[in-house]
Parts: C-alpha cells; structure tokens; sequence
C-alpha cells in the first residue's frame, strides 16, 4: 500500500467516483430534455422542470461537473506520479473537492430556479462565480505547487495542458464573468451590446478550446501511453502540438458570431484560425493513436484502450466538422440548426466522455489499492453500448440539421418561403425519437459503469500495488 500514503489518493478517489455519479446525473437530465423535445408535455407545466431552465441544467452538470471532476481526479494524479511528489497541500486540495461540490449543488438548485445570467456556459450569477474564482485559484496552487516541489526535473508533457488549462480557464472566467450587481441574485455583464458578444464568445469557444479540449489532451498524454504501457508516438511532435494548439485557439472565437453585427473581418479571422485549427488538432490525435504502433492487437482485449483509442477518432471527426462548420457558407447552412448539436456531442459523448470514461477505469483500482476492475466483460459491453448510443445520436442529429437548414431556406419561385416552420419542425421528430434512444443507450452505459466501480470498490481483489510504479 505504499503509493497510498506517498500519495494523495484521497482527493483523486473522491473526484473519481464524483464522476460517475455526476455523469449519471448530467447525462440523465440530458435524456429529460431530450425527452422533452419530443413529448413537450413532460414539463408538467412547472417552471423549474421547464425546457429552458434544464437544459442550462445539463450543459452545466455534464461539463463543469462530469467533466471537471474527470478533470480534476487526472491532473491531481498525474500531476503526483509524474513529479513522483504528493500534492502541494493536502488541506487545499480538499478544499478543492468541497468547494467544487457545493458550486455544483448550488448550480442544481439556482439554475432550475430560473437564477440565471443569461451568458451560455457561464450561466451562474454572481456570488456563485466568485466562488468559483476562489475554488480554480486554489486548484492553480495545488497544481503548480506540485509541479514547483517535483522530484524529477522533466515536466511531462501531460502537466503542460494541464497546467495550461487551468491557467487559461481562470483567465476566461474572471474576464467573461465581469458584471454589476443589482442584488443577490441579479447582476448586468459589464460589457455592452456587440463587444458581450465578443467576450462571450472568445470566452465560449476557449471553454471549447481548454476545458473540452486542453485539459482532456493531458488525460490522452498520461493514460494513453501507461494503458499501451509504451512512451508518447512522437516527444517533438507533443511540442509543437501544445504550442501549436494554444497559441491558435485563442482566435477562432468569432466563428459563434458569423453574419452578426460583429465587423466582417473579425469574422473572417474566426473562420481562418479555425481552418487553421485543424493541423495541431490532429497532429495531436495521430501522436496518441500511432502511441499504438506495435501493439494494435491490445485493442482487441483491452476494453479500457478501446475507450482511449476511440475517443480520439471522435476528437478528430469533431476537429474536422467544426473547421468546416465555421466555413461562412458552410455556417449559412448550420447555424441555429441540429447540425450543431450534432457536432458538440460527437465532441462531447465521443471525445470528452470516452477519453474520460477510459481514464477513471484505469484510475479506480489504482486509487482504491485494487489489482482491477470487478469485470472487464462489463467494461467491454459499456464501451459498445456507450458507441452505439453515440452513433445514434450524431447521426440523427447530422440528418435533422441539414434537412432543418434545407426547409428553412428553401423559397419557391414567386419568393414565398416553401416550408413553415412548423413544417420543419415536424419533419424532425423520428430524429428526436432516435436521439433520444441514443442518449439513453450512452447513459445506461453510465450505470454498467456505477455498478462496476461499486464492486471494484467494496469488492476483494488485492492490491498489485504495493509493487511502487514509476511514472
Ligand atoms: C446521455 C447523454 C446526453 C444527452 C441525451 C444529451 C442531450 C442534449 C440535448 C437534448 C441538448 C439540447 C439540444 C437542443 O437545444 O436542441 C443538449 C445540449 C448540450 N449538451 Fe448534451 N446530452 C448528453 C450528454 C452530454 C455530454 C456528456 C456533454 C458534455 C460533456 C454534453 C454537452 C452539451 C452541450 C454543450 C449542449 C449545448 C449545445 C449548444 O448549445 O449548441 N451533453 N444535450
Ligand atoms: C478544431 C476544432 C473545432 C472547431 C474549429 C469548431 C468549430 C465550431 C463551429 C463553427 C461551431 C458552430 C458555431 C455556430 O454556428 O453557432 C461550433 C459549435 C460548438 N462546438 Fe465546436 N469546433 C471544434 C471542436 C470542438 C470540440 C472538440 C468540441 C467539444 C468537445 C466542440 C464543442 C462545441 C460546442 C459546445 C459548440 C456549440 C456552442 C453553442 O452555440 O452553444 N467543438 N464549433
């Protein structure tokens, strides 16, 4: 039990198993509002059950509380194994986990209020984004805390997105969160008109960029090569992919703003870096999947690789559609319509999802002082349960977004519009219907997960761990 004590496994066990059950939650109201846009009685005409109050709800459950805690619980354990040095303080770390969870909860409880203001992804008022200034600040310290008392000289490259991750989202969230309080509850962003706008953006898309993106490019860098058990494809190809991909996503905002009242050639920067975008996107997804060459036949026994490997096939579908999306006459087509969606849950469910689900299998034995996971069988059928559902879902979110943006700008000869929209949005509830039974195969998947963690956990099979890993 050695690296229990070396190390502190309790902050990344906590946030471990936070995962799950957040997932679980996010994922569920996801499949409630999905639910909802097919059968929009379900609101049972209660304001805090209402479409626009949940689905805010979700956005925040599934990235700031899935996906933080996925985060959270990787960088806080590599960060350890790669500086072989247990965290910078134990104290802080746990404030961490407790300020974290009572930001979530407070979120659950304001958002379905209607406590809103009003900046997607950034939804929370006030005082709520005041303690989430204070709770990233004290993840910052832990971290480069962490990495300042190292013992071995090399930082992994893992610790750079890692670290520019945190660093970037405390940046994105002072400055977009700027506002005037008129109460308690209420306050006005600071910015005004067109420039909000901007903010917003360059603040949304950077959400993209370093929550979505950075931070789960560190969870690739470390748990890849430990799962394949061989180091990174290519050291120098990991240079300049960081370098690369930080120094260009900072740009592409505008494209969330194209034919607005944004001036033109901002819009045309937005669209240029994001076509840009596309060589350190990929250039980083071949460095984790050729991390396989040699070993391809691992993944056809190891479940948990499958979740890693493929996760970043839909990292490189997404980073390819979402280049294309930002094409002006591209984006003429996409806007406002499913195709959208589409593209954020291939990145979401496929990319962000996967890559994380991999990583807290790997994680949990580990953490818990167990040789494995209670059953592999169960990961294995997660995996494909969890794909399938995916594929249902971009699907047919792909054929309703072009077939909605086709109705809607289809005009007969006399210049009449062709469809109402009324029309279109009939046209797409067999793909509601689809999606939603994609949603909920993704989220059963969830729960083959909860039980397996639970017997992983409560169960006996010894730990191989007292054996110390070298990182
Ligand atoms: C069971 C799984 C899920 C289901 C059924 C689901 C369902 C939905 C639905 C119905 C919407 C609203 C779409 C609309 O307004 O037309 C939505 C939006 C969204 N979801 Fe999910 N979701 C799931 C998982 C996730 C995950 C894991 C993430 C992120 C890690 C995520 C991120 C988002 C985001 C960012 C939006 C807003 C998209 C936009 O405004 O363009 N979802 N989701
Ligand atoms: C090279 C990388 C990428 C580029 C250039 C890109 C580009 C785009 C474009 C053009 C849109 C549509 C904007 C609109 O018409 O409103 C969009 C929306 C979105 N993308 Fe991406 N994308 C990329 C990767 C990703 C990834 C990997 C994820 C998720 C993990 C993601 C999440 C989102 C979300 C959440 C939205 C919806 C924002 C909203 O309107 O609420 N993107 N992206």
């Amino acid at each position: 039990m050695e690296n229990q004590n070396t190390y502190n496994y309790k902050v990344v066990r906590q946030f471990a198993v936070m995962t799950v059950i957040w997932g679980i939650v996010g994922m569920l109201v996801g499949v409630i509002i999905a639910a909802q846009l097919v059968w929009p009685q379900l609101n049972f005409d209660m304001p805090w059950l209402s479409y626009g109050r949940l689905r805010p709800l979700h956005t925040n459950a599934v990235i700031f509380a899935f996906g933080g805690s996925a985060l959270f619980a990787t960088s806080y354990y590599a960060v350890q194994r790669t500086c072989q040095v247990r965290l910078f303080s134990d104290r802080l770390a746990a404030f961490t986990f407790w300020g974290w969870t009572v930001i979530i909860l407070l979120a659950a409880i304001t958002l379905p209020l209607g406590l809103t203001s009003g900046k997607e992804y950034a939804e929370l008022e006030w005082p709520i984004d005041i303690l989430i200034a204070v709770v990233w600040v004290s993840y910052a310290v832990v971290f480069f805390g962490t990495i300042v008392k190292r013992q071995v000289k090399h930082i992994y490259v893992a610790n750079w997105f890692f670290g520019a991750f945190i660093i970037t989202v405390a940046v994105l969230h002072i400055v977009n969160s700027a506002a005037l309080p008129v109460g308690l509850f209420k306050s006005y962003s600071v910015y005004a008109g067109t420039i909000d706008a901007m903010v917003q953006w360059w603040y949304g898309h950077n959400a993209v960029g370093f929550f979505l993106t950075a931070g789960f490019l560190g969870i690739m860098y470390y748990f890849i090569p430990k799962q394949v058990g061989a180091p990174i494809y290519s050291y120098r190809l990991s240079v300049v992919h960081f370098w690369a991909l930080i120094s260009t996503y900072m740009w592409a905002g505008p494209h969330h703003l194209q034919f607005t009242a944004l001036p033109d050639w901002a819009q045309s920067l937005g669209m240029i870096f994001s076509l840009i975008l596309i060589a350190p996107s990929w250039g980083g997804m071949i460095n984790g999947i050729m991390t396989l060459s040699g070993a391809w036949h691992k993944l056809r026994s190891d479940p948990i690789l499958k979740f890693l490997i493929v996760s970043l096939s839909f990292y490189g579908m997404s980073t390819f559609e979402g280049p294309m999306m930002s094409i002006k006459t591209v984006n003429a087509l996409s806007h406002y319509t499913d195709w959208t969606i589409g593209h954020v849950h291939s990145g979401a469910l496929g990319w962000v999802g996967l890559v994380s689900i991999g990583a807290i299998y790997f994680l949990i034995p580990k953490v818990f002082g167990k040789s494995e996971m209670y059953s592999t069988r169960l990961i294995e059928t997660h995996f494909w349960v969890a794909t399938i559902g995916i594929v249902l879902y971009i699907v047919a979110m792909w054929i309703a977004g072009v077939m909605q943006g086709l109705m809607w700008r289809a005009v007969n000869d006399d210049g009449t519009l062709t469809y109402s929209f009324v029309e279109a949005l009939n046209a797409m509830y067999p793909y509601y219907i689809v999606r939603l039974l994609g949603g909920l195969l993704y989220l059963s998947g969830m729960f083959i997960m909860a039980y397996n963690v639970w017997k992983t956990i409560a169960g006996s099979k010894p730990a191989a761990d007292a054996i110390p890993q070298t990182a």
